[in-house]
């Protein structure tokens, strides 16, 4: 393969345009010269010289064998089905983890480092439900690690919560989307079947719905975050409980727009009002 010399100026910016384009991982140990390889096999025949008109019918060639049957794709309404049948059957978050890890069914799954499920303490009074793994979260394993969930941390420490004694914290994805791009619909369904379990299973008083993704997969509404933020919904879930769920802000869209965090400090006001309220301080 040729080398590519660059001055390190170059090569710095050449590597903040990949990640700007999404390009933000090396999934591979060798690059691939593609300009190397040979081009591939033409999908359409080269035009052939016009035959002569057959001077006898041709005979009708045998049936070729049925192509086989494609695997389902990974956008079929099935796999929400799937998922929610797993996740009813599992009766502990323990066992409800095992069974995320042994999902196939998610096509993130298939671009993602680890599956980034929980962290904190599972029956802990507040559980914070965020949108997905980033690249942090994506190499840890464990959800809120990069510099919003320090922000996220430092916030809960303002009202004397942490992650160690009174949080349990995930994502309505349990795999990185790559790129960070946003989630298709059918990969926020088939997640939110298993995470709408682990509400239930994990039986916090209250939840927190971090950013406009994760209120509106949810509390199932097509609600903007703005008007929903600070507003107590309740979270009805399958197993007849009703949870007292809080949409708040992103921390990262705070780390963009600081302004803002004056209303996120009322949230945590609010949520400490409902914990005492429940009796749970
Ligand atoms: N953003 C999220 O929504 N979740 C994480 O785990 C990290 C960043």
């Amino acid at each position: 393969m040729t080398e590519l010399s660059l001055a390190p100026d170059a090569a710095a910016a050449l590597l903040r345009w990949y990640v700007d384009q999404g390009l933000d991982e090396a999934i591979g140990e060798e690059a691939i010269d593609r300009f190397a390889l040979p081009p591939p096999a033409a999908s359409v025949a080269p035009l052939a010289a016009p035959a002569a008109m057959p001077s006898a019918p041709t005979p009708i060639r045998p049936a070729a064998p049925l192509p086989q049957r494609a695997p389902i794709p990974l956008e079929s309404p099935q796999l929400v089905e799937d998922a929610r049948e797993v996740a009813r059957k599992a009766t502990s978050v323990a066992e409800l983890e095992a069974a995320v890890r042994a999902f196939e069914g998610c096509a993130l799954k298939r671009t993602a480092k680890n599956t980034v499920f929980a962290d904190g303490v599972v029956g802990a009074p507040v559980m914070i439900v965020g949108e997905a793994p980033g690249a942090d979260e994506d190499r840890l394993g464990k959800p809120f690690v990069g510099v919003s969930g320090q922000l996220m941390d430092r916030m809960f420490d303002a009202i004397g919560m942490s992650r160690e004694r009174d949080l349990y914290i995930t994502n309505i994805l349990f795999w990185r989307p790559p790129g960070n791009r946003t989630p298709t619909l059918a990969e926020q369904a088939i997640c939110l079947a298993f995470t709408r379990r682990h509400i239930e299973l994990a039986k916090p008083k209250l939840v927190v719905l971090a950013g406009g993704t994760a209120v509106k997969a949810v509390l199932d509404t097509t609600e903007g975050i703005t008007r929903l933020r600070g507003k107590w919904a309740t979270l009805r879930l399958d197993d007849g409980t009703e949870v007292p769920a809080l949409p708040t802000f992103h921390p990262a869209y705070l780390l963009r727009t600081p302004a803002s965090k004056r209303q996120s400090w009322w949230d945590l006001l609010s949520i400490d009002k409902k914990l005492r309220e429940l009796g749970a301080r």
